[in-house]
């Protein structure tokens, strides 16, 4: 039997038919955006993250771009951005004219190191981007210390953190937004692209909601020059029903990551942190050899992925201004991370035959 890195048959088996349902619901009232559901679902999340306002946008790259245009970062601009992480995070900052200047990480956590954080900063920063990569929240205390001394906003990048927690905090609700991604894989994901903005502070919120929608909520009344990215009427409905079981779903990968980290003991294999508040997105492991484990993982049934292989400052996108960067770190984190199975649904017999094959993995003569 393999045990595939991500399977939606698995994981969906308690919530598809309560999802038909709303989806067919939806498709009988005829509202397709900008709709109760959309609202309803908004309040949901906004309640659930503990802020006070909460946009469905298109996508979570669409979320941080509406973010950082709403706080008019421009060519003149610097952000600072984690460098360890997917593409995403860096790919609106550019859109916007910006210069990114990405940050190493922390050994442990993977996430933005804070006090690299602090010697980035110059007078052009406008805004400190964090990412709770992997589903670990990053070290929001030390960063907000940072932020706070230089008066600088912070944009969660919640992508891959929904329900995480930083000291009882939801990801998403501690810097001035959060950004949202429920690309079908993630913890929240919806049947498509989907996103959502979260924040406490009204005037950015005022704006958001102008910015998403063609730079109006008048219709035909357009104040500012804006885009068109709503979360439509059945993605809505579809995460509104989803978000219900969010906790417990959460709760199993915990789980999950608990039996792996209890009983996958190989020297070879260096084990994630166990942070508190942790939503175990990903399970990644280091390993010298990669090709070698994952050939062995592959031999012994089952499948991994590499979150991620090349970071985004080697990338063709960025190779050509930010190539030259001194990266070692982030560098050598993309050289060694596997990325286990862990969703909710893995059987017991998979989640074994997983720490089996961990285990059994030796270095090739
Ligand atoms: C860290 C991070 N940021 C942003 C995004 C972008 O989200 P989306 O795919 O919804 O545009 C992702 C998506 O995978 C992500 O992992």
């Amino acid at each position: 039997m393999t045990v595939r890195f991500f399977n939606f048959a698995a994981e969906s088996q308690d919530y598809m038919a309560a999802v038909r349902q709303a989806i067919d619901d939806t498709i009988s009232s005829g509202q397709f955006i900008l709709g109760p559901k959309l609202q309803a679902f908004e309040t949901a999340f906004a309640e659930y993250i503990g802020v006070n306002h909460c946009l469905g946008v298109s996508n979570g790259l669409d979320a941080i771009r509406l973010i950082l245009k709403a706080l008019q970062i421009d060519e003149h601009a610097e952000v600072i951005v984690p460098a360890h992480t997917f593409i995403a995070s860096w790919l609106p900052v550019s859109d916007l004219g910006a210069k990114i200047i990405p940050v190493e990480p922390d050994d442990q956590d993977y996430n933005i190191n804070p006090a690299a954080l602090e010697q980035a900063i110059t007078e052009r920063t406008k805004a400190i981007m964090v990412v709770h990569l992997y589903g670990a929240p990053a070290n929001m205390s030390a960063i907000r210390a940072v932020a706070d001394r230089h008066q600088l906003p912070v944009i969660e990048d919640a992508a891959q953190a929904q329900g995480a927690k930083c000291e009882g905090a939801m990801a998403g609700s501690m810097g001035l937004a959060g950004a949202f991604s429920f690309y079908p894989t993630k913890n929240l994901g919806a049947l498509g692209d989907a996103g959502a903005i979260t924040t406490n502070d009204q005037a950015l919120y005022s704006r958001l909601l102008k910015l998403r929608n063609y730079g109006s909520v008048v219709k035909y009344q357009h104040d500012m020059p804006g885009l068109n990215c709503r979360l439509d009427e059945i993605q809505a409905a579809v995460l509104l029903e989803k978000l219900t079981y969010l906790e417990s779903k959460n709760q199993q990968r915990n789980q999950i990551a608990g039996q792996f980290l209890q009983n996958i003991k190989n020297p070879l294999l260096r084990l994630p942190q166990q942070v508190s508040g942790h939503v175990w997105h990903q399970f990644v492991v280091r390993v010298t050899d990669r090709q070698a484990f994952m050939n062995h993982l592959q031999n012994q049934g089952v499948e991994s992925m590499i979150h991620y292989p090349v970071p985004p400052h080697l990338s063709g996108a960025y190779q050509k201004e930010y190539g030259d960067s001194h990266l070692p770190l982030t560098e050598q984190i993309c050289q060694q991370v596997v990325s286990l199975p862990i969703y909710p649904g893995l059987s017991e017999q998979e989640i074994q035959q997983v720490i089996a094959a961990c285990n059994s993995f030796q270095e090739p003569l």
